[in-house]
């Protein structure tokens, strides 16, 4: 499988690592999924709730049957690890781990740093010296552990703020108020030092869609890169969150040019968050499938058009466990359906598109 190799890629010369980073060539025909039928192998998987996957046998059947990938949505997470400053719980890590190990499935880590689920004493932190402790502490602890066994690491989780302005600006988390925007190459280069084989990863959401907002977040994504670049930090890929909306197109364009962008940085693309947000879209069941399903085709039809991805990764697999109600509930109360599963695990349109791009069911 390609997201754990690390030596030299030659996808139909598609893809090369080189010395200490990774040249991708976008081949626009070959990598198309074109008339149906998908002609390279990337990884598909998923987002997991590690206790369900514990708990719940027909849950773990699922993940088990569909992924070749998985992600924990929680546990990896400062929240879920770090209860003190001086205290590390490994558990639900652990258990992912070895689940992955157990089927032979490739585990990627989210995340190493991020304004969200952080503990209150994280959120305290009261100088650059407290913070560059804390980072290289935990990056060092929790990547070296996995070390070899978590191949691909979303290093830093969603950098930009809601609304860039201006290219330069990033999200005023605790660690860019403390450390300024040098917090980035300071992580990507602990977490290489803690494993120089895992691939790592910059993860952002509303890089897809049309309008200006998202213009914006683009550029502000591009500079960011650029930036990241010129430090002479490791970096291997950009994320596409992927969270999609039924009321946003995507642009297709704007996205085609952006990923080419991004791969004139020497950088891949990892899709790593996919589902689609259907609070907008109608309450009929054939209705809503079917646009949620053409939703993430157009998103899959320009990446795949523009590079081969390194992994596609939806959040979560069945529409019986999802995240999405948290924050998008429909006005309607009918439950959300952002997922390529139903509630019972059975496929919906949303699954044909994943297969048609190239996943596959295991066994
Ligand atoms: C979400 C999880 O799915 C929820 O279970 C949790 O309560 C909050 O976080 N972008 C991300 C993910 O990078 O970490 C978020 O996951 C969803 C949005």
């Amino acid at each position: 499988m390609i997201l754990l190799e690390h030596h030299t890629i030659d996808r139909r010369g598609a893809l090369r690592h080189v010395a200490g980073g990774i040249a991708c060539v976008a081949l626009p025909v070959q990598a198309r999924a074109a008339g149906g039928e998908a002609r390279h192998t990337v990884p598909f998987g998923s987002a997991v709730q590690i206790p369900w996957l514990v708990d719940n046998p027909e849950y773990r059947a699922a993940i088990v049957r569909h992924c070749s990938i998985v992600v924990p949505e929680g546990g990896l997470k400062w929240l879920d690890m770090r209860p003190d400053p001086k205290s590390y719980w490994f558990g639900l890590g652990d258990k992912l781990v070895d689940f992955g190990a157990r089927h032979d499935m490739q585990v990627r880590g989210h995340t190493l740093v991020w304004h969200g689920a952080m503990p209150q004493w994280a959120k305290e932190l009261g100088s650059a010296a407290e913070a560059t402790h804390a980072l290289s502490d935990h990056i060092s602890k929790v990547v070296g552990r996995y070390a070899g066994r978590i191949a691909s690491w979303d290093v830093i989780n969603e950098p930009l703020p809601e609304d860039q302005q201006t290219p330069n600006e990033r999200r005023a988390s605790i660690w860019y108020r403390l450390l300024g925007e040098d917090y980035i190459p300071f992580a990507l280069k602990l977490a290489n030092a803690a494993d120089p084989r895992a691939e790592l990863v910059i993860n952002e959401y509303d890089l897809e869609f049309v309008g200006g907002r998202f213009e914006r977040k683009r550029a502000g994504m591009l500079d960011l890169l650029e930036k990241v670049r010129k430090s002479g930090a490791p970096l291997h890929a950009l994320g596409l969150q992927a969270h999609l909306r039924g009321e946003r197109d995507i642009d297709r364009p704007g996205l085609a040019r952006f990923i080419r962008e991004v791969h004139g940085l020497g950088l891949e693309i990892v899709v790593t968050e996919l589902d689609v947000m259907d609070y907008s879209l109608p309450g009929d069941v054939a209705e809503r499938d079917t646009a949620v399903a053409a939703r993430a085709a157009a998103l899959l039809d320009v990446v795949f058009e523009n590079c081969t991805p390194r992994a596609v990764l939806t959040w979560g697999l069945s529409d019986r466990h999802v995240w999405v109600p948290d924050y998008f509930k429909r006005p309607d109360k009918l439950p959300n359906r952002p997922l390529p599963l139903d509630e019972n695990y059975a496929a919906k349109p949303f699954q044909r598109v994943l297969e048609r791009f190239g996943a596959k069911v295991r066994n």
